[in-house]
């Protein structure tokens, strides 16, 4: 049968899903059916994980189950401490945290994934585990010791601590936990993608995560994040962003955290990213990139508008994530933290009604070539 070819499987169905859902055209997104804003405003980073995996907000009873076993899963063993210690300072630590996560595979169970429980088990660990490598890597590609996990801490402020070796604002850790509820879940985006056609051969969570890191660290997926900062440090202020913005696109680049397959309006996750930064200028002083991005995304309107192109969510959070003095190798690793829910959320949907992805090619190669020796070969 004779198929159009869709470069980017752009508009393609690759599942049918009852996780979230994005309307482009409004800057509507959805988890489970509730929007993301009522989200931000009531919910937290673990209960909205809850949501993703299981369909449902948790009555309070579940709620704390959960909160209580992701706490007491965040240790890491020192295998791994010490795998990540062998690893050069100097490599990604996106890389890093693919390759601790692919580890924890080999101490957990994991391949048998129709064993429910392990299955619930294997999410809560890597919920729980990732920001403890994250933060293990972070800390010892500058020559310092890991800080273990503190459990009187919730989430977001125990990955700050980890991070700092210092429990951090209350303020922080909040502005903290709502990013990551924002970059939590966003339907079939490239790394969902990833993680399902690894899930769809049965492979075990740790390599459907690992699969889905590898996807999420290139520049025109979770990447952004980090080269928006640099974007802007490179500017260096605001006076300069119209010839910055007249030369990249007269080039025919990109700025990046601007533009999306699916919205065709500011993402709305940028705006209440947006909104973050500024609670949190208020209160701990302003930031330079800060004032550079906004005259960006008013400079770029002039030029993009008409092509309906946008901040999306990598736009703004790396500015807050810089305020907080986290270098910016590890913004991309910090969207992974927050992704491990929509991943492992994916990963249990397909199980349910699992088939292997094997699309289709469209041949564009030639037939019957001969086989030259490779002495008569030019
Ligand atoms: N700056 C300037 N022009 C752009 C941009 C941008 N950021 N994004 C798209 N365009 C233009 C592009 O040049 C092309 O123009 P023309 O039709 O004249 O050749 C047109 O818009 C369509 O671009 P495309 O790359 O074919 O669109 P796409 O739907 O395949 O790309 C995208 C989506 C996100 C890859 C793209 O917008 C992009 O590269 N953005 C910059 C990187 C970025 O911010 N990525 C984060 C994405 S959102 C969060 C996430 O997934 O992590």
């Amino acid at each position: 049968m004779a198929h159009d070819f869709m470069p980017g499987l752009a508009g393609v169905p690759a599942a049918k899903s009852a996780i979230s859902d994005v309307d482009g055209q409004r800057g509507v997104l959805e988890y489970r059916g509730i929007r993301v804003e009522d989200l931000c405003a009531n919910s937290s980073f673990l209960e909205t994980s809850y949501l993703l995996l299981f369909g449902h907000l948790p009555v309070e009873q579940d709620l704390s189950r959960f909160v209580d076993d992701v706490t007491h899963h965040r240790r890491i063993k020192f295998k791994i401490i010490d795998l990540i210690k062998c690893l050069p300072e100097t490599g990604h630590p996106m890389d890093a945290l693919q390759a601790a996560v692919a580890a924890l595979g080999m101490f957990y169970p994991g391949r048998n994934v129709e064993d429910l429980d392990n299955n619930y088990w294997s999410a809560v660990r890597l919920i729980a585990k990732v920001p403890t490598i994250v933060a293990a890597v972070a800390r010892m590609r500058h020559g310092d010791d890991h800080v273990p996990p503190r459990d009187h801490l919730g989430f977001a402020a125990n990955f700050l601590a980890m991070l700092f070796d210092q429990e951090p604002p209350k303020v922080w850790a909040h502005i903290l936990d709502v990013c990551l509820i924002l970059h939590a879940e966003h339907t079939m985006n490239a790394s969902t993608f990833a993680g399902l056609v690894t899930a769809s051969t049965l492979a075990d969570p740790y390599t459907v995560v690992a699969s889905s890191i590898g996807a999420l660290k290139g520049p025109l997926h979770g990447g952004a994040n980090e080269e928006v900062v640099q974007m802007l440090r490179e500017i260096g202020r605001p006076s300069r962003v119209r010839a910055y913005v007249d030369e990249k696109l007269k080039n025919k680049g990109k700025l990046m955290g601007f533009g999306h397959r699916v919205y065709k309006v500011k993402d709305p996750r940028a705006v209440i990213l947006q909104r973050l930064c500024e609670q949190l200028f208020a209160e701990f002083g302003p930031s330079p990139l800060y004032e550079i991005a906004v005259e960006l995304e008013k400079v770029a309107a002039d030029y993009l508008d008409a092509k309906q192109i946008y901040p999306n969510v990598d736009f703004y959070s790396g500015i807050i994530y810089d305020k907080m003095g986290i270098d910016m190798e590890l913004f991309t690793p910090i969207f992974a933290v927050a992704r491990v829910a929509g991943w492992l959320a994916h990963w249990l949907e397909q199980l349910r009604e699992n088939r292997l992805f094997r699309p289709e090619q469209i041949y564009a190669g030639e037939h019957n070539r001969p086989y030259v020796p490779i002495d008569q070969r030019r």
